[in-house]
């Protein structure tokens, strides 16, 4: 048996041919802390060590959910009708497709991920979707995901698209530079084409430096960023109103929206921060 065929994975390395299971991967962590079922012991080890650090690590998750429902859907009411969703995890309760064609029923999504469980996973979800595809490609080779053909057939490159980066920053190290991956991206994409991306946020705040400790044990990576360099992940491009902002309070669909302040948040609701930009 794979991982594949939806039932609860047993735990043994020999029958799943696919996964290296006995260690952690950020999809399959970050699916155990939303509560899914396609996870292994390892991962679920990796989010207990999230939530020793931030108990409330598994509604951290949610928010950051919540955060790419809203940009997806604040991009589809404004006319954003194919999107390139990187590092799309693996599916959970509202996906990309799903916010988007519910809005716009023509709406094309191509997911890409590095992790093959997401692949598979993805793949008997979308069985029956000819508007949307799940592709295995690397961000940090951005070069070979604009050449794939999946890509390249289900997106019109010519056409404003809505690139989405959504809870991926942190796991690369600033050295890695992965601001110029997203700008090859971008810089393939025409003006109008949006970028949607979040990211864990360093104000200063202890539970913030814990998110940051957490990772690093549980998966190796998980760096915080200042405000600052979290803008810069936008490539200079004018972020809409709201602008970035944590995410429990960001709604750019309705920006003048009163929010509470950010002392009013709880500590965990400080953590990621969203924003999206347009080219
Ligand atoms: C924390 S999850 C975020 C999932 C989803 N975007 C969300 O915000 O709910 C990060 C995802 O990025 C994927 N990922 C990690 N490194 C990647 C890379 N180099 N290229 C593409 N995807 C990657 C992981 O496999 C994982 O599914």
């Amino acid at each position: 048996m794979t991982a594949t065929d939806g039932a609860k994975p047993e735990e043994t390395e020999t029958n799943t041919p696919d996964f290296d299971i006995t260690k952690p991967t950020i999809a399959r962590v970050y699916d155990a802390l939303l509560g899914g079922k396609d996870n292994f012991a390892a991962d679920r080890e990796g989010a207990a060590t999230y939530m020793k650090y931030v108990p409330d690590a598994g509604r951290c998750a949610i928010d950051n959910r919540a955060g790419l429902v809203k940009g997806v859907q604040y991009m589809a009411r404004n006319g954003i009708d194919q999107f390139l969703d990187i590092g799309s995890g693996l599916p959970t309760v509202k996906n990309t497709h799903e916010a988007a064609q519910e809005i716009n029923p023509e709406a094309k999504v191509v997911y890409v991920d590095v992790d093959p469980i997401v692949l598979a996973h993805g793949r008997a979800l979308l069985a029956t979707n000819n508007s949307t595809t799940v592709v295995q490609a690397d961000l940090r080779e951005p070069e070979t995901i604009l050449a794939n053909e999946d890509v390249r057939s289900m997106l019109d490159f010519n056409r404003p698209i809505g690139l989405m980066v959504v809870g991926l920053h942190m796991h690369f190290h600033d050295d890695e530079n992965p601001d110029e991956w997203v700008r090859t991206l971008m810089d393939a994409m025409p003006a109008g084409s949006h970028l949607l991306i979040t990211d864990f946020v360093d104000t200063g705040e202890p539970l913030q430096k814990a998110m940051e400790q957490a990772g690093l044990q549980s998966l190796g990576n998980g760096w915080i960023r200042t405000p600052e360099r979290i803008t810069e992940h936008f490539l200079g491009l004018p972020l809409l109103p709201p602008g970035l902002d944590f995410i429990s309070r960001w709604f750019p669909e309705e920006p003048d929206r009163e929010v509470p302040a950010a002392e009013a948040l709880e500590p965990y609701q400080r953590i990621l921060m969203a924003g999206i930009a347009v080219k």
